[in-house]
This record gives structure tokens, C-alpha cells and sequence, in this order.
């Protein structure tokens, strides 16, 4: 139905009471149809040309500015709806409630392109329910370092497996007439000092491993938007960077739809104005009417310059038909059971078991009558990551309840958190004013920022704020002091707790003696605990000095006696059960946007592992996380490991399943997992170098299993790895043509055989190398998979084809793909380590 008709119904609907709207809605106002975004025709062309002349040059800066409400402008007179915008990426979170998936680098670990549509599926429905015309997602940004906060919603580290990955996402989305936006355009892998870090990538780099995964949501899945990143690249901001959006994007890869900044993060009006950028996020606080028109008056920016922006607004909205039905559609429920089908399959194909010895795994559901699940992460449930992707979903499953509400009757399930949590120590600390311990509390004390003049001072009942959104900082103070007395009631080890805001600089003091100083430009979030003795009854002096660098106020502080640290209980529940389940990992409020996280578990999870682990030996660690942790002071004391990142609404029941055997763990990794940190290539690379907002990209295209492949530093576990309960052969390869043409086609051919008892999803990965390439090449690169299932003896029959660009590299010499004649190498298997098949072919 055209824009006029279905005013005019609305307007009449909009008398009726809410309940005969609907039926009135449901009678007579379509809401636009769902179909994947239309290729722009010259009719459509001529019909933005003449809206174009119909604005005003004010009417049309207007719209390059962000409206009210996460949504972009609207413009009645060309009847432009405002596009309600929602983020993604894992759930349509902007909008109340709706349904939690997995997260991106778990539907990565799937390899499984069919189910990224269908969670794309999923999030459309969910945005058509909430009236969204455009999802903040997906997020797709290279895994260079586990410690980026954000890598939890990205899809690893592989830009092959990332691209197909988005395409299936962007597809499955843009199908229900929803615009995807790809995020963040380009080179954004770490949040520390997100908004002024600068990216040095070099070109080949760039081409060859950040910014493929743009160009396939452009160029195969035609994306609707492209959202810049916060940081620089190569020294100029993403949002008024030209090569980036100008040249890659428009020129070379032929992108017609929006190019939107980051919430916040243009810098300057005729810089973005010329730079490419189409639409200032959340809104025109430089592209607005009063700045713009007189720089295009005095010809700094050109009308065409402007009016391209707007064409490019205008047609998105007209190949999604924003203009020509109601983005709203009332007859898809809000609470999707659909999306719950999604979100228990992500949950339960993401996971990758990595670990299990003597077959611990699967539990017999016989045998096992009780399991103890311990640790922070197994209640309350983490279904994601913290900042704009963070979204709980519908009654989101713990493991713990998870297990407990599993279809296992008569399996006991004891629980227990297993170990205080910082905040815990910091709640549950309790202060005294001096050494007498007359007065309860922790004095307070702020100095000014201008004069460093001692303000009134004022008693707190404990030091908790760390993390939370303070109040009573203002960005004024120059430092905040606390200083309390400690009583302890008995001897012996104990822990003295602090936390900052990462980035920001504070001192710890015990009895007038610094035994902390974390500085100002320390990246990583999360408490430090210093070990201290105390003696009973003996007060100790305990003094926190605090540069606050924004107005929230995030410290915290407390002490707790060693043998305090683990619940006892915990270790009894152990003791008591069959098997211990021990659910580690980060949460929201320690992995998350706007800050990265540490290797380590956080504070004491290790200790737990190895407790737990002494007190039996059927521990399972269940990870919650985006990508790898330490793992050298546990991983050996325990016989299984399970990597379930964040698993989305349903991540509880996912685990029960895989747990038992009902489902067949089948996730592989889509990031090498290195033995310890710094063997990790872009370790000496990954924050800024000292006196600079410079990080150089230094290990190039030698990111991930590319480097461990040539170094003689091996993972831990390799890319593409991750056990089943069944196992499977590879055979058969055939590689034709044998000598072939630098165009390609190349066609590669085998089979995967499920040899064990148990049916299972494999994933058949195809590597490529070209080691007579005339430049430095990775030993060989991902360039094709398929994810099998397979019944116990069942075999199949696999045939991927290769293309001209999978045999070629990016030439700085002509700026272009290139492939080079000569020798090249087909690998098969399951992972980056394990490939069996191999055999060489000719290109000439
Ligand atoms: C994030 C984006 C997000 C936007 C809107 C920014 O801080 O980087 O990913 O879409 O906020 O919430």
C-alpha cells in the first residue's frame, strides 16, 4: 500500500481504542511487506533527483543529522519517515525487551552460515515488531588481542570465516525489510582509548585482513548502512577519513547506501561534511544547518557534496521501501517464539568443548546422581557482554537453572557463587573512622582540580562505587582520597582489594606505606588484590588515592582474610557431588564496550578452578567469555573445558544438553587460543606506544594462525578447533583443474566421514597457500568451509569451489588483487593444525 492510502487509514484507526486499532491495523493498514532491499533503478534514481530538488539546503543538512529517539530525521514534505534505528548486535535491545542470541563470536564458532541467517532472520522479525528500520549491526572488527572488551560481539579473527559469517547475518535481516548497519569501518579492535587511538594499518594489511568483511556486506550481502568507528586510521578519524569512505567504500567497492559515525564520534564539520561521512550519530552536532550553510555559502563544502549524503539517506530508505509501508508490524509478537527456536540453536552450535580427558564428557545421565555448579558465572545468567550489545532477552536460562530445570530428574544440583566478587569484598568491608575504632566508616576527602585545595571531607560507610555510575565526583576534583582503619578479628593472610575506572591513575597505602600504584595509563580493567598479614585486634591504616578522569566515580576498596576468599561450601558441594561444574568467566561489568578486560580470570576464579579441581576430579570449566583467558595455572588440574562465550537467552538449557550428550558439541574456534599472552603477535603491538595514540599494526597480515603457521611458537589451541564426542576422517581429496588459470575457477573436492558412534557436526575447513608468491605470503589462509552433520558411519561427499580471489593477494604496487602464477596448495581438515588432505595445483 502506497504512503497516502495508509496515512489516511491511520488517521482513522487513531480514533479507535488500542484494542479495535488492532483489529482496525489488522484489517486495513499493511505494514510494508518483508523483502530484501531492492537494487536502486534509474526510475528510482530520477525520483531521488527530484526529491533532492525539492529541498531547501537547510531541509536537507537537516537530515544529516541524527533526530530524536535513535532515529534519523524525517522530511514530511518528501515523505521521508524517520528511520527508527536499535542496537544490535545480538538482540534489538534500544527498544524494551526482546530476545537475547548468542553472541557474535559464538555464532562465528557455529561456522555456520545458514544459522547467521537465520538469527539475521530472527533480529529482523524482532526489529519489524519494535517499528526498527535500521539494526546497529552486526559488529565485525578483527580479534587481534583477546583483551579488546568488544571482541565478544565480533566474529574472530579469520576474514573469510567473518565475511561469511556477516553475509549470512546481513542477509537473513535485510529479508525482512530491516537495514543492517556493519560496524565499526575499520581497524577498531581494541576500547582503550577507543576515540583517539590511531590504527596504523598498512595497505595491504587493511585490504587483505580488516576490511574484507566490509566489503562482502557491501559487495555480496549490499548492506544497507556502514557505521564509522570511533578511532583513527592511519591518522585520520573514520568519520572524515576519505580514503576509508570515500575511496574503498564509494569508488572501489561501489557502496550506495549510508555511511553514519559512531555515537559521537565526528570531530569536525567540513572534515566529515568532505570525508564521507552521511549521517552524525545520535545528532547534527556538526553537520547541522547553522555550521554547514555557511561553509557550503563560502564553498569550503560543494551542494553536490551535500546533496550526495542526503542520496545516499534517500536511497536506502527507497530500496528498503521506507517510504511505502509501515515499518511496524504489529502481527509479529514482540516476544518472538520463533527467535527462542534461534537462540537455543546458536546456544547450543557455538560452544566448543576443548577439553576432555579420559572422555569425561558426555555426563551419563545414569551414573551421575549429583553435580555441584559453582562459580560467579553460573548464576545469575550472562546471555552477553557489557555496553550497546548488552541485552538479557526473555527470561534468560543460568547454567545453574539450566541444569536445574534440566529434563534430568533425580540429578541432584547443588550451587553455589564459590568465591566473593569484588564488589562482595567492597560491600562487605567494614571501616572504622581511626585506630580506636570508635566510629564506623571511611573518610572521604576531595581536593580541587585548579588549586589542589582540600574540600570538606565527609565519612562513607564503604568504598563500593567501583563500576557504578557516581553521583558525586564532578570532573572538577583533581584527586579523592579515602583513609579507614581495618580491624581484623583474626591473623593471618589476608587481601587488600582496590579498583579504578582502566585508564585511571590511583595509590594504595598500607599503615602510610604504598604497596600499589596503577598508572594513569594502565589499559586494563579489573581489581588488584595485594597480599598483607595482619594481626587480630590490631587495626590497619588503609588509604586509596584517586584520579578521577571522568565524572564517574568507579573505585572501590575492601580487605578480606585469605581463607574468606572461596566459599568452604563450594568445596564441600564439590566434594559431595559426582561432578563439579565450575562456571568461570567475565560479565558485563567486566567485559564489555568502552574499556578492555584482563587475560586472567577475573579476581580469584582461578583459585576456585584449582580448588575445585582438588576436591574432585570430574571438574568441568565452563568459560564464559569472547575469546581466550589464561588458562597455564588450571587447564592441566582439570579434564574438561567448555568455551561457551556468551550464550544468549538460552545458553542454559544449551549447556544441559551438551553436557549430557543430547547435543553433540560441534563449535570450533574462530580465533587461535595462544598458550600465554605473549606469544600472542600482536602482544608488543596492541596498545599505544608511549607518547602517542599510535598503535602499528606490526605483525601486518601475520595475525592469528597466519603467524603460528611460519613461527615456531604454536597455540595452545589452534583456529578451527574444537572437540565432539564423535570423530571424523577426511579422504578423497580431488583438485581440478590441475593446472588452472589465474581466474579460476578452481574446484575442490572430499569427504568427511563421522567414524565414531555418535551422530555430529564437523566443520570441513579449506585452506590455500601459494608459496611461490612473489611477496610474503601466509603458509595458507581459509578460503572455504562447510559444516556437516553426520549420522555414526555416514559419510559425504564435499565439493567448494575457489575464485580468482581466493587464490590472490592485494598488490601495493597496482592497488588490486593480484594473483601470481605458480604454485598453490589445497589444504583439508578441521582445523588450522589438523589438515590431513593436501595437494598442490598450477596456476600459469
Ligand atoms: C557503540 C556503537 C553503538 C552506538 C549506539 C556506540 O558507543 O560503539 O556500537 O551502536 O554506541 O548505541
Amino acid at each position: 500500500m502506497k504512503g497516502s492510502n495508509r496515512k489516511y487509514l491511520f488517521h482513522f484507526c487513531s480514533c479507535l481504542s488500542a484494542a479495535l486499532l488492532l483489529t482496525c491495523l489488522g484489517a486495513a493498514v499493511q505494514p510494508a511487506i518483508a523483502q530484501a532491499p531492492q537494487p536502486i533503478t534509474p526510475p528510482m534514481e530520477q525520483k531521488i533527483d527530484a526529491m533532492i530538488n525539492k529541498l531547501t539546503l537547510k531541509q536537507k543538512i537537516n537530515l544529516l543529522g541524527g533526530g530524536e529517539g535513535m532515529a534519523t530525521q524525517s522530511e514530511p514534505s518528501i515523505g521521508l519517515p524517520a528511520l527508527r534505528m536499535s542496537d544490535g548486535p545480538v538482540g534489538v535491545r534500544s527498544w524494551g525487551p526482546s530476545t537475547a542470541y548468542a553472541a557474535g563470536i559464538g555464532l562465528a564458532a557455529s561456522w555456520d552460515t545458514a544459522l547467521a541467517k537465520k538469527v539475521g532472520v530472527g533480529l529482523g522479525e524482532d526489529a519489524r515488531a519494535r517499528g526498527v528500520s535500521v539494526l546497529l549491526g552486526p559488529a565485525v572488527d578483527i580479534y587481534r588481542l583477546p583483551l579488546n572488551g568488544r571482541n565478544f560481539e565480533y566474529f574472530g579473527e579469520d576474514p573469510y570465516l567473518a565475511s561469511q559469517i556477516a553475509v549470512g547475518y546481513i542477509d537473513g535481516l535485510q529479508s525482512q525489510g530491516v537495514s543492517a548497519t556493519i560496524k565499526h569501518f575499520a581497524a577498531n579492535n581494541s576500547e582503550y582509548d577507543r576515540g583517539e587511538v590511531n590504527s596504523v594499518v598498512d595497505e595491504r594489511t587493511l585490504r587483505e585482513i580488516y576490511l574484507p568483511t566490509f566489503e562482502a556486506a557491501v559487495k555480496q550481502a549490499h548492506v544497507g548502512a556502514v557505521m564509522d568507528s570511533y578511532n583513527l586510521v592511519n591518522g585520520e578519524h573514520s568519520t572524515q577519513n576519505k580514503f576509508l569512505n570515500i575511496q574503498v567504500l564509494r569508488k572501489d567497492w561501489g557502496f550506495r547506501g549510508i555511511v553514519m559515525s559512531d555515537w559521537g564520534g565526528a570531530h569536525d564539520a567540513i572534515a566529515v561534511a568532505n570525508g564521507g561521512l552521511d549521517l552524525e550519530m545520535p545528532s547534527g552536532k556538526y553537520m547541522n544547518a547553522a555550521t554547514l550553510i555557511p561553509v557550503v555559502q563560502d564553498g569550503q563544502v560543494s551542494v553536490a557534496t551535500i546533496d550526495e549524503k542526503v542520496r545516499h539517506i534517500l536511497q536506502t530508505a527507497m530500496s528498503f521501501g521506507f517510504f511505502d509501508g509501515d515499518q511496524t508490524n504489529l502481527s509479529i509478537p514482540r516476544f518472538n517464539q520463533q527467535g527462542n527456536q534461534i537462540t537455543l540453536d546458536a546456544a547450543e552450535e557455538g560452544p566448543v568443548l576443548l577439553k576432555n580427558a579420559g572422555h569425561l564428557l558426555p555426563l551419563n545421565r545414569r551414573a551421575v546422581h549429583s553435580i555441584a555448579v559453582l562459580g560467579p558465572d553460573a548464576y545469575p545468567p550472562q546471555p552477553s557482554g557489557g555496553g550497546s550489545a548488552n541485552i538479557d532477552g526473555f527470561a534468560p536460562v543460568s547454567f545453574m537453572t539450566g541444569l536445574s530445570d534440566s529434563l534430568y530428574p533425580g540429578i541432584k544440583i547443588y550451587w553455589n557463587a564459590g568465591i566473593k566478587t569484588p564488589e562482595d569484598i567492597f560491600s562487605g568491608t567494614s571501616w572504622c573512622t581511626d585506630r580506636s575504632c570508635k566510629t564506623k566508616g571511611i573518610v572521604r576527602t576531595e581536593y580541587l582540580q585548579a588549586t589542589g585545595a582540600k574540600l570538606a571531607s565527609v565519612t562513607d560507610a564503604e568504598v563500593s562505587s567501583f563500576d557504578a555510575s557516581g553521583d558525586d565526583i564532578s570532573s572538577g576534583f583533581k584527586r579523592v582520597e579515602w583513609v579507614g582503619y581495618y580491624l581484623p578479628k583474626t591473623s593471618g593472610a589476608y587481601r587488600v582489594v582496590a579498583a579504578a575506572n582502566p585508564g585511571e591513575h590511583f595509590k594504595l597505602l598500607v599503615n602510610d606505606r604504598q604497596v600499589l600504584e596503577v598508572p594513569g595509563q594502565t589499559n586494563l580493567r579489573g581489581p588488584k588484590a595485594i597480599p598483607v598479614k595482619l594481626v587480630a585486634g590490631k587495626p590497619v591504616k588503609i588509604q586509596l588515592v584517586y584520579w578521577p578522569s571522568t565524572t564517574e566515580k568507579i573505585a572501590g576498596l575492601g580487605v578480606i582474610a585469605e581463607n574468606q576468599l572461596l566459599d568452604p561450601d563450594a568445596i564441600k558441594l564439590a566434594k559431595m557431588a559426582d561432578v563439579a561444574v565450575v562456571s568461570v568467566g567475565f560479565s558485563p561489568r567486566t567485559e564489555g564496550e568502552g574499556r578492555d578486560r584482563s587475560y586472567k580470570l577475573p579476581f580469584g576464579q582461578q583459585k576456585l578452578i584449582r580448588a575445585i579441581a582438588a576436591a574432585n576430579p570430574h571438574t568441568i570449566v565452563v568459560l564464559t567469555a569472547g575469546g581466550s583467558i589464561a588458562t597455564q595455572d588450571w587447564l592441566s588440574h582439570v579434564p574438561a573445558f567448555l568455551q561457551t562465550w556468551y550464550g544468549g537467552q538460552d545458553a542454559g538449557i544449551a549447556l544441559t544438553k551438551i553436557l549430557f550428550g543430547d547435543v553433540n558439541p560441534s563449535g570450533k574456534l574462530p580465533m587461535s587460543w595462544e598458550k600465554k599472552l605473549t606469544d600472542n603477535p600482536t602482544y608488543k603491538n596492541y596498545y599505544e606506544k608511549p607518547g602517542t595514540k599510535d598503535v602499528k599494526y606490526a605483525e601486518g597480515i601475520f595475525l592469528g594462525y597466519r603467524y603460528y603457521d611460519k613461527s615456531s611458537v604454536k597455540p595452545l589451541f589452534p583456529f578451527g578447533f574444537g572437540l565432539s564426542y564423535t570423530r571424523f576422517t577426511f579422504s578423497n581429496l580431488t583438485v581440478s583443474p590441475k593446472i588452472g588459470s589465474p581466474a579460476g575457477p578452481i574446484t575442490v573436492s572430499f569427504d568427511v566421514k563421522n567414524v565414531g558412534a555418535r551422530a555430529g557436526a564437523d566443520v570441513a575447513q579449506l585452506y590455500v597457500g601459494n608459496p611461490s608468491a612473489t611477496v610474503p605470503r601466509p603458509v595458507k589462509e581459509l578460503k572455504g568451509f562447510s559444516r556437516v552433520s553426520l549420522a555414526p558411519g555416514e559419510s559425504r561427499h564435499i565439493t567448494l569451489p575457489l575464485n580468482q580471489r581466493s587464490l590472490a593477494y592485494w598488490d601495493t604496487v597496482v592497488h588490486n588483487w593480484k594473483v601470481d602464477p605458480g604454485k598453490f596448495i589445497v589444504y583439508v581438515g578441521d582445523s588450522s593444525e589438523n589438515v590431513p588432505l593436501q595437494q598442490s595445483f598450477t596456476v600459469q
